[in-house]
């Protein structure tokens, strides 16, 4: 099968939006890969602070990024020998990340990397950028929205559920300013494409809302039978 014809679907949203864990059961639903585009930026803010380059050195991430060592496994990620999966989803590797992710050059150099994901039977690819760059020919292209609040009880819950003692002003305080930095960037900025199906998912479950993305999924599939 050429590998442009391999189809995709593209998940975009705002942070804690839901859209790792929605995007993830949509691909095992499917049977396709998945690809969680924010780790990899994760992934060179971790190697940044590992290594004392500063957050201000594109040329310095940029190396970063093309050089990753990186094996996904399941839910393990592997950088050189250490399983760094759980690290990289702290709210502070997070933010890092988000500022990472402001520099062209760091973007350029992630994907080709990214576009690798795409393999038999199909991709379902999660993060900024997925539907207008990475994978602008996605089958379906989603835009998974919730309110700020939604979002802040969310990743409340998750993080108490893995014994973090965090404060839910401070979590809002978070939520907020990377909405604001990620909106308003140059570079790859948060925002609705034209060509993406808006999903609110303020009121749904993730079931719910895993459902709602595969039935519009089909209907693609059916119109192009
Ligand atoms: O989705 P996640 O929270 O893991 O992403 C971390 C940060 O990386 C986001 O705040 C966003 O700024 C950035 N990102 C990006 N492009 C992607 C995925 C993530 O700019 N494709």
């Amino acid at each position: 099968m050429d590998k442009n014809s391999v189809p995709v679907i593209a998940i975009d949203g705002p942070s804690a939006s839901g859209k790792g864990t929605v995007a993830k059961q949509v691909s095992e639903k499917l049977g396709f890969h998945y690809l969680d585009s924010g780790s990899l930026y994760r992934l060179v803010a971790l190697v940044a602070t590992h290594t004392g380059v500063h957050l201000s050195d594109e040329k310095g991430l940029s190396n970063i990024a093309q050089n990753l060592n990186v094996t996904f496994k399941g839910k393990e990620i592997w950088l050189g020998g250490e399983d760094v999966a759980d690290i990289i989803r702290t709210e502070k590797c997070g933010n890092r990340a988000s500022k990472v992710a402001t520099y062209l050059q760091v973007r350029k150099a992630l994907l080709d990397r990214q576009r690798a994901f795409r393999q038999s039977p199909g991709l379902v690819a999660e993060g900024r950028d997925m539907c207008s760059v990475v994978f602008p020919d996605a089958a379906l292209k989603i835009f998974l929205f919730a309110s700020v609040e939604t979002r802040t009880e969310r990743r409340y819950k998750q993080l108490m559920e893995k014994g973090v003692d965090v404060n839910i002003e401070s979590i809002l305080q978070d939520i907020r300013e990377r909405d604001a930095r990620d909106s308003s960037r140059s570079v790859a900025p948060l925002k609705q494409g034209i060509d993406s199906s808006f999903i609110d998912t303020t009121l749904l479950s993730i079931s719910e809302s895993v459902s709602e993305i595969l039935r519009r999924y089909t209907e693609i599939c059916a119109k192009n039978i």
